[in-house]
């Protein structure tokens, strides 16, 4: 049994004497190209990791749901008839209730406890992870049929109504539909996806600066401004629907920063679309080259990169073996990904480590992971 099973499974004897129903596993994501797309219905390819959020549950005969959250070791307690919006983690989780009510399902009560791996604010999707636990909670024990596209858009709308923060669908995607061994390509306008294969012989490794953003949401709206304003110049309802051709040739009546933004996320998508083709072909160093190009794009054009992150990917990018290195997620702290090659990458680990602990004075941690299946009922 996986040890944060074994966790929330003892946890939850302890707190409520006997074994839990069910167990739930809902993972966060790495990106590993295609940032600040989604939300101009573009292309993303983030993969589902070996880090993820588990509830241990059984359900309950009436409309409450009690949660213990061990990492936080607070408990959680609302009626599903009486939702009110308050603070905190337990938000994601009403926030899903709301919806999938809203969207006329008559869920069920369940208590339990949950527990997580994923590092939170660093740009790994904890919050996602939640959602879908939360989302795959509500369905097994109310007999809602999982489909997970579906499950992605309802938790998407659960951050978005909810929590109030304005997010694309990538995350919630990847954590209702990651495949292991593989990335998903994602065309967020319809919501395809395709299993593509990661190199054969190389590792996706994080590499998480030990910073956290501030008051990032700000900045992502501002963000998502600038994107439209592009988009409305060019006269097409999103970004996605621009050729890095017709740019080239229309963007000189652009202002200069909006000129900017509207590159990065024009030539991200054609970046993603040529990184799943290279991971197709398992090309590793176009796959590379392309996370090389990626950051650059969000460090020079769409200012999302911070000081930290540039050394982090600066270091990655100077190691034998280092195919790519970019800043991933959201931006301005957090995480940066790097594909190594499978030989190098416990050299790789410990180097990059060392030399940024170096260079910052800060502690990082890295993570090999390995690209796991979606939200899951274990048992
Ligand atoms: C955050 C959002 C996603 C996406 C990324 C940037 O993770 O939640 O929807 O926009 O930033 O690619």
């Amino acid at each position: 049994m996986n040890e944060m099973q074994e966790l929330v499974t003892s946890a939850f004897a302890q707190r409520l004497g006997t074994t839990p129903s069910l167990i739930i596993r809902a993972p966060g994501r790495v990106n590993i190209i295609g940032e600040h797309t989604d939300y101009n219905d573009g292309f993303v390819l983030p993969m589902a990791i070996d880090r993820a959020v588990w509830l241990a549950l059984r359900p309950r005969t009436d409309q409450q749901v009690i949660l213990y959250a061990l990492d936080m070791d607070d408990e959680g307690v609302f009626w599903l008839d009486g939702l009110e919006p308050g603070q905190g983690w337990l938000e994601y989780v009403k926030g899903v209730a709301h919806i999938l009510q809203e969207e006329g399902f008559s869920l069920q009560g369940w208590e339990g406890v949950m527990a997580g791996d994923v590092p939170i604010g660093a740009g790994l999707s904890s919050s996602a992870g939640l959602e879908l636990a939360a989302a795959r909670a509500f369905a097994a024990v109310s007999d809602v049929p999982w489909n997970p596209k579906q499950m992605a858009r309802f938790s998407q709308r659960a951050e978005n109504e909810w929590v109030g923060m304005n997010c694309g669908i990538m995350d919630q995607m990847i954590s209702a539909m990651g495949a292991a061994g593989h990335a998903l390509l994602i065309d967020c306008r319809s919501l395809e996806t395709e299993n593509v294969p990661l190199p054969p012989g190389t590792n996706v490794i994080i590499l998480d600066t030990a910073t956290r953003r501030g008051l990032v949401d700000s900045a992502y709206n501002e963000r998502r401004q600038q994107c439209e304003a592009a988009a409305a110049f060019f006269g097409v309802p999103a970004l996605r629907d621009v050729s890095v051709q017709t740019f080239n040739a229309d963007a000189n009546g652009l202002d200069d920063l909006t000129l900017q933004r509207a590159r990065h996320v024009i030539t991200e998508n054609n970046r993603t679309l040529q990184a799943a083709a290279a991971m197709r072909a398992g090309d590793a160093l176009t796959l590379g080259q392309l996370m090389d190009a990626s950051h650059v794009s969000m460090r020079d054009d769409f200012e999302i990169s911070s000081p930290e992150l540039d050394h982090m990917v600066d270091i990655a990018q100077l190691q034998p073996g280092c195919y790519g290195a970019r800043m991933t997620g959201g931006g301005f702290a957090g995480c940066a990904v790097a594909l190594v090659e499978s030989k190098e990458a416990a050299a790789f680990a410990e180097n990059v480590s060392a030399q940024y602990a170096a260079v910052t004075g800060l502690d990082p941690q890295v993570y090999i992971c390995t690209p796991t299946d979606g939200a899951e009922v274990i048992s």
